[in-house]
């Protein structure tokens, strides 16, 4: 393959004379911060903190236009047959198209479809709120029970958590998502059968630890209420009817999407019942229209004020050039505490991947390792690390002006604690880039070690309020940001083979009893032990 690296603008790129000292880039670039602040829907993204310079964003850029990015951001949002290693559209952008608008994937309308299941969800939403739809003792169905795993669960347990101020009064929504037993036996604890409705939602219907959730789950209704009362308690999501059907969920409990939604891409689609039952159909749409606002945005805007075309470069740039191996996105807000790992399985399920499509090995770095936690409590756990540790940790941190929807007002008592909140996300991007040096530090023993080096790239993105529509901005921005990267790496951002070689095997071990030599000395070894400790000794 004639992959990116053969290109002159790559070349060039990685041997190029990197910028010393961001400090230093401020002292001598006035305008750094205008020309590094860039907007998109109602998000403001500050890229000057980061160790680029004008040539550098140029070289970047040359980048992008090698691999033809507006082109491949073209495809996709055209519903183009992106995923070549599935030969299928990710045509996830159709979701969230506005009525009346047509919405093509790999040639076929799919908006009436599209439109006609969220119209579905609208009204069973409406039903259950309002009682029409209720339990089969006749309760009102308060608790919501998600169960599902990977982006069956990620995707509507984080934007229901960041929502928070949006939740229906009397509703709450729970998601299941581990086969550990206990995940289950702690959501249902404290819950009513008669009034607990669960939604099974699977891509496939055939994910191993969704299944068996489900199925305790089942008994847990029948043992309390009966075998008939299974029709009024659950429902599905899913792409597999006949599975559903098997599972003894009717065609009608049944909310349909397509195999050209991925799972890590599916919130906007029936995969978001359990949010829109928990936030109402408002919130949700609006959510949806969030994601289009920055659908047409990015592909509108011209790459070098494209903050998903810009922020894909920078995370370029810190990996390919800087050597970066993870990077941190740290939320200061408690609502967004579940953003990170929501992106982990969008990035590294989407980019952690070293085939490219033409099946060449990739001969540089791909995805990064994503992680965080919310700010300010990341603050007193692992920041140390990214301030005066030996790796370098490039960090996004997300900030909103005002306190989230229907906190106190302005000079109360919520606004107080959230400028504490806000400031300090500031003066932390502020220490990463800036330090402090020897000469700052009172003088002392151990002065050393109140030195830091400074130098440590972050970008803030920050926005007036978390709102839904915010909410759907940030989530559309990372999937722009992810995509775009893996069309530079030459990658196929939309297939994940390496999750099921785990599945596979965990499958054949099902099998496997204590003496079983059909694996090998360390997995043997082990489930001797297991046996042995399972089956009554004291485990050790
Ligand atoms: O974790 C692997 C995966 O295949 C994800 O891509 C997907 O989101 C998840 O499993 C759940 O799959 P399903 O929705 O089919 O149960």
């Amino acid at each position: 393959m004639t992959g990116i690296e053969t290109s002159k603008a790559w070349t060039d790129l990685v041997a190029v004379d990197r910028p010393r000292s961001i400090a230093g880039l401020f002292a001598t670039d006035p305008g750094r911060v205008e020309k590094l602040t860039l907007s998109i829907g109602d998000l403001v993204i500050d890229l000057s903190k980061n160790l680029i310079d004008d040539h550098v964003v140029a070289m970047l850029l040359a980048v992008a236009e090698v691999a033809d990015a507006e082109a491949a951001i073209g495809r996709l949002l055209d519903g183009s047959v992106v995923n070549l290693t599935e030969g299928r559209a990710a045509g996830h952008a159709v979701l969230r198209r506005p009525a009346g608008t047509r919405g093509m994937v790999d040639g076929v309308d799919m908006a009436p479809e599209v439109h006609g299941v969220l119209a579905r969800m609208r009204s069973f939403v409406g039903d259950v709120h309002s009682g029409r739809r209720r339990g089969a003792t006749g309760h009102r169905l308060t608790s919501i029970v998600n169960i599902g795993i990977g982006g069956s669960d990620l995707g509507p347990r984080m934007a229901y958590e960041a929502l928070r101020p949006h939740h229906v009064e009397g509703m709450r929504c729970r998601f299941v998502s581990n086969v550990d037993p206990a995940d289950l036996e702690d959501c249902l604890s404290d819950l009513d059968p008669a009034s607990t409705l669960f939604v099974v939602a699977s891509k496939t219907f055939t994910t191993a630890e969704t299944l068996a959730n489900a199925r305790v789950a089942r008994n847990w209704i029948v043992g309390a209420l009966g075998e008939k009362a299974v029709a009024s308690h659950f429902v599905a999501v899913s792409t597999n009817a006949a599975a559903v059907r098997n599972f003894g969920i009717a065609d009608d409990e049944m909310f349909p999407f397509w195999d050209w939604v991925g799972g890590r891409y599916s919130l906007p689609s029936a995969i978001g019942l359990s949010l829109m039952l928990g936030v109402g159909s408002d919130a949700f749409d609006q959510m949806r229209a969030g994601m289009h606002l920055i659908d047409e945005a990015v592909r509108s805007t011209p790459a070098h004020s494209n903050a998903a075309v810009m922020m894909a470069l920078v995370g370029i740039w810190n990996r390919n050039v800087l050597g970066c191996v993870s990077k941190a996105v740290l939320p200061y807000s408690h609502d967004l505490r579940r953003f990170p790992a929501y992106l982990q399985q969008l990035d590294m399920e989407s980019n952690g991947k070293s085939t490219r499509l033409d099946g060449s090995p990739a001969p540089y770095e791909t995805g990064p390792i994503v992680w965080g936690e919310p700010g300010t409590n990341s603050q007193h756990a692992f920041v140390q690390l990214i301030h005066q540790g030996t790796s370098i940790v490039p960090v996004d941190f997300i900030g909103f002006a005002e306190p989230a929807d229907g906190m106190s007002p302005v000079g109360g008592p919520d606004d107080v604690r959230h400028r504490t909140l806000f400031l300090n996300m500031l003066a932390q991007s502020r220490a990463l880039a800036f330090g402090r040096s020897r000469d700052e530090v009172p003088a002392g023993p151990f002065a050393d070690h109140r030195v830091f080096a400074g130098n440590r790239p972050s970008t803030v993105i920050v926005a007036r309020r978390l709102s839904p529509s915010v909410l759907g901005q940030l989530v559309a921005l990372y999937e722009h940001i992810v995509h775009v990267q893996g069309v530079i790496w030459g990658i196929n951002s939309f297939d994940q083979f390496g999750v099921e070689l785990g599945k596979e095997m965990a499958l054949d071990l099902a099998d496997a009893g204590p003496n079983d030599r059909g694996t090998d000395p360390s997995t043997h070894s082990l489930l001797r032990w297991y046996h042995g400790s399972s089956s009554g000794s004291d485990g050790g």
